[in-house]
């Protein structure tokens, strides 16, 4: 906008009554362009409040219960007064949430074009069959699943990697790899509802397809670390542990327990934090391990140091290498000081084949803020060749929680750059038409619709944080030109509309 491209001021007519307490001032001038200013209320040109605050603490704990009816509700001519929270565990998004969930996804998408990521996206509803997997996991239970209508079983996407398994097995060998995807989708989960778990999410994903060493883990690490420093959040507010399968798949295989029931074991020793020591201790000899085996995990799970590690399992074995590997490469990326080992990392998904790891915040008082690993056989499961793979997901309301408790949710105001309104309701066409003008050139405009007085328009603009007002008068529309204010300064002038940058 060219504010130095003003032109010289006319006198202008009687306008519309209900405005001219507000316009006289600047319109009933014969002397000069704007003798006297617009008498705006200072706290019109404040933005009135902060924004920022994501309301979701008035959804937290909102959302239906009550009873639940397998058949659809017989319909009814009576009126029936509905329940307007949304169902339990899902979310609205009112705009001062909605701008907190762009800016969230507008950095998960800045940091995966930083690193090369191209974006996929896959339907929510997916064939049922794609998330069964028969090793018990928790994953299971939580699916929303149906028959539709033409008796196929379909299931609501409880997260984002069958789907793209799925992908790339359709791709074939029309891809070149090795593929880097990202992705934010919605995903739902019937969970046990707690601070950051709902039951629908979206994730952040980012895999790499076709690449078996680990330098695809600790690249998809650094393209977590470098999300939280954009947002805020430093090495001693969140910090990851890292595993691998490999650990426990030397240990079954020194106990000789078949490798088809390494999945299994993996999905009950994850619970190991929720559930008693006893209980865990029976599913794993259920699953067919011997005590001595079950004491000889346990005991290995405790490790928290890569060097004792190493002396158990010796430093031939390729979970060894891999660890070492990947903390090597975290001393160059530079962000050491987040990862620790941690063999009782297992997750929660019987797919992990390799390195594994979650995100937490140090405090302890929040669940996982991210997890992946390393799934070098998940296609095959699905009637595929295998791939290399690996990923994460990271979800967006457990870092929303995290950022409210450290107060660094960002300030996010609406913002339309000008306001536009007629003085009179016969100039509205007039003021439809420099509405069109300025948004030809790129510029957002807030078009008042009704006639308002002018004080509902100030009110309206500061607001909206407009920054420029620009008001359609009789006399001045005569001659082709706008009056125009400056909100933040008071500034004013009239000119030509063709001239409106
Ligand atoms: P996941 O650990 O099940 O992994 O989920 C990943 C992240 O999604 C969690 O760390 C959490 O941030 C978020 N999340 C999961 N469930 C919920 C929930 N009910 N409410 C809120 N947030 C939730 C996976 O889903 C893997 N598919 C990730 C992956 C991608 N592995 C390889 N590639």
């Amino acid at each position: 906008m060219n504010r130095s491209r003003r032109t010289q001021t006319t006198a202008m007519p009687a306008i519309h009554s209900s405005l001219s307490f507000y316009m006289k001032p600047l319109f009933l001038s014969n002397s000069s362009l704007f003798p006297r200013k617009f008498t705006v209320p200072k706290e019109y040109l404040l933005n009135p409040r902060s924004l920022c605050a994501l309301s979701s603490a008035s959804n937290q704990n909102g959302g239906r219960s009550g009873a639940r009816s397998l058949s659809p509700s017989p319909v009814s001519d009576d009126l029936q007064k509905i329940d307007v929270n949304p169902p339990k565990g899902t979310r609205d998004f009112p705009p001062e949430d909605m701008r907190l969930r762009n800016w969230l996804f507008h950095n998960f998408q800045e940091v995966s074009r930083l690193f090369g990521f191209e974006e996929v996206d896959f339907p929510v509803l997916e064939s049922e069959a794609l998330f069964i997997r028969k090793a018990g996991e928790e994953i299971r239970d939580q699916l929303y699943c149906f028959e539709d209508r033409g008796n196929r079983r379909v299931a609501l996407r409880p997260e984002l990697t069958p789907s793209l398994a799925r992908l790339v097995i359709q791709k074939g060998k029309s891809v070149s790899l090795p593929l880097k995807w990202f992705a934010v989708g919605q995903c739902w989960r019937y969970e046990r509802m707690t601070r950051g778990r709902r039951r629908e999410h979206y994730q952040w994903n980012m895999d790499i397809i076709g690449v078996p060493a680990v330098t695809a883990e600790a690249e998809l690490i650094s393209s977590i670390i470098t999300f939280f420093k954009r947002i805020g959040i430093t090495a001693s507010d969140v910090g990851f542990r890292i595993s691998s399968r490999k650990v426990l798949q030397e240990v079954l295989r020194c106990h000789s327990i078949p490798e088809h029931l390494f999945g299994k074991v993996c999905v009950i020793i994850d619970k190991i934090e929720k559930l008693p020591l006893d209980v865990i201790k029976n599913d794993l000899k259920s699953a067919g391990m011997s005590e001595a085996a079950i004491e000889e995990l346990l005991r290995v799970l405790s490790i928290k140091s890569l060097t004792e590690l190493e002396e158990i399992l010796g430093g031939a074995g390729e979970a060894v290498a891999d660890l070492k590997l990947l903390f090597s490469l975290a001393e160059k990326f530079g962000y050491s000081d987040w990862i620790q080992f941690d063999a009782s990392v297992v997750r929660g998904l019987a797919y992990y084949t390799g390195i594994v790891f979650e995100c937490f915040d140090r405090d302890g008082k929040l669940r996982a803020i991210c997890g992946g690993g390393r799934y070098d056989q998940l296609l095959s499961t699905f009637g595929g060749d295998d791939i290399p793979a690996c990923g994460f997901g990271f979800g967006d309301a457990v870092i929303l929680e995290l950022l409210k408790e450290k107060g660094l949710l960002p300030p996010l105001n609406h913002q339309v750059e000008n306001i536009v309104c007629a003085l009179d309701h016969n100039l509205q066409g007039a003021a439809s038409m420099v509405a069109t003008t300025l948004r030809g050139k790129g510029q957002s405009v807030d078009l008042v619709l009704e006639s308002k007085p002018l004080k509902w328009v100030f009110k309206r603009a500061a607001r909206i944080n407009a920054q420029r007002l620009i008001l359609v008068g009789t006399t001045e529309w005569q001659k082709g030109m706008v009056g125009v204010k400056i909100l933040s300064s008071g500034e004013q002038y009239e000119i030509k509309l063709d001239k409106l940058e």
